[in-house]
């Protein structure tokens, strides 16, 4: 099955490449019916690459050198008056290349890293995609930093009532900061995992969205899941994944994606097997120097009483604590909509 589905997804991106090269063919033929001057621009790039094909095989020594690096300006030469054919007529320089949709691999999947062929994030996310089935990828259309409304939260501290200082329009400021510095440093062997803390409704999903889509776009890979499938799907991997190749590719993900969002850790039924598997993923996660957001209605306490202490040790040395705080938006929107 895993292996079914590599496969499907290369045949995609056979298509989608040979599109985007029909698409550009059809646009310079276009061109051609309209500028009889293009033509003839295009007409002499032709000739000269066929020229330099020619002088790869034929000559040799120094001679050839010279022939190469002569012909090689041409091309530019004519490349750059195409470009600037295209731009005096409002077109983009670009307009007659092919329209990859993935510009790092040009929709072949693959990169070069380092003269090593890797699998390209677009190409692993389209697994993890697949593979799980995600629903939830869907919402990042609807909630992402562009969608983020601070409308929602109040702009009046109550020490009383959220236990802190500020208002719950700057605690969410100050976390949406948190989150958007979390976006750009990935990478970093410095940058902590993020945990989000707070009564349901105050936006912890949101930003986990929010998150993912931003991570997304800069071309990593995200998996997002609730802990009570997560954790299912864990100990299901565990028992038959040796047998199946489909399970040992899901639990592989797990450990491997860049950004692991669990949402709602504490609403999946306990066991000891999960405590183990739970350890398992977080510690990793932080050896490999890759990201984790952990997303819970359970305060501080109530995560010490159900959780060992080896997962809490991690939580508190290595994540960026974030807390939500604030009326239920879920209500907010419900009482706007009447
Ligand atoms: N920053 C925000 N901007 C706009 N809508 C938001 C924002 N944060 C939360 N919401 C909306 O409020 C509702 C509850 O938010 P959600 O993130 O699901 O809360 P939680 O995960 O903490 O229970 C959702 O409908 C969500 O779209
Ligand atoms: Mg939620
Ligand atoms: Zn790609």
């Amino acid at each position: 099955m895993y292996q079914t589905v590599f496969r499907q997804i290369q045949r995609e991106y056979e298509i989608k490449r040979n599109k985007a090269i029909e698409d550009s063919e059809k646009r310079k033929k276009d061109l051609r019916m309209l500028y009889p001057e293009y033509t003839v621009l295009e007409e002499n790039l032709n000739n000269f690459a066929i020229e330099q094909a020619k002088a790869l095989i034929t000559k040799g020594g120094i001679d050839k050198q010279v022939v190469e690096e002569n012909l090689e300006t041409k091309i530019k030469e004519l490349n750059s008056a195409i470009e600037k054919f295209l731009v005096t007529r409002g077109m983009s320089k670009d307009y007659l290349k092919p329209r990859y949709e993935c510009r790092k691999c040009n929709d072949t999947g693959v990169m070069q890293i380092d003269g090593i062929d890797k699998k390209c994030s677009c190409f692993v996310q389209k697994l993890v995609n697949i593979t799980y089935k995600q629903s939830n990828m869907l919402k990042l259309k609807e909630e992402n930093f562009n969608t983020f409304d601070t409308c929602f939260f109040s702009n009046v501290p109550n020490k009383e009532k959220y236990g802190s200082d500020k208002s719950p329009l700057e605690n969410i400021e100050n976390i949406k900061k948190i989150a958007i510095d979390f976006c750009n440093n990935i990478e970093n062997p410095n940058q902590k995992s993020l945990l989000l803390i707070g009564n349901t409704g105050t936006g912890k999903t949101f930003m986990s969205n929010a998150i993912a889509d931003r991570v997304i776009s800069k071309g990593y890979t995200v998996l997002y899941q609730t802990a009570p499938v997560l954790m299912d799907m864990m100990l299901d991997s565990k028992i038959r994944g040796n047998k199946e190749e489909e399970l040992r590719g899901k639990y592989e993900q797990i450990f491997d994606v860049d950004l692991l969002i669990i949402d709602d850790l504490g609403t999946e039924t306990l066991n000891s097997m999960k405590f183990t598997e739970l350890f398992n993923i977080i510690n990793t996660r932080l050896l490999k120097n890759k990201k984790t957001i952990i997303s819970t209605n359970l305060v501080l306490p109530e995560l010490a009483e159900q959780y060992d202490a080896r997962v809490m040790s991690r939580l508190i040395g290595n994540y960026i604590i974030c807390k939500f705080f604030g009326e239920d938006i879920r209500l907010k929107k419900k009482m706007m909509e009447k």
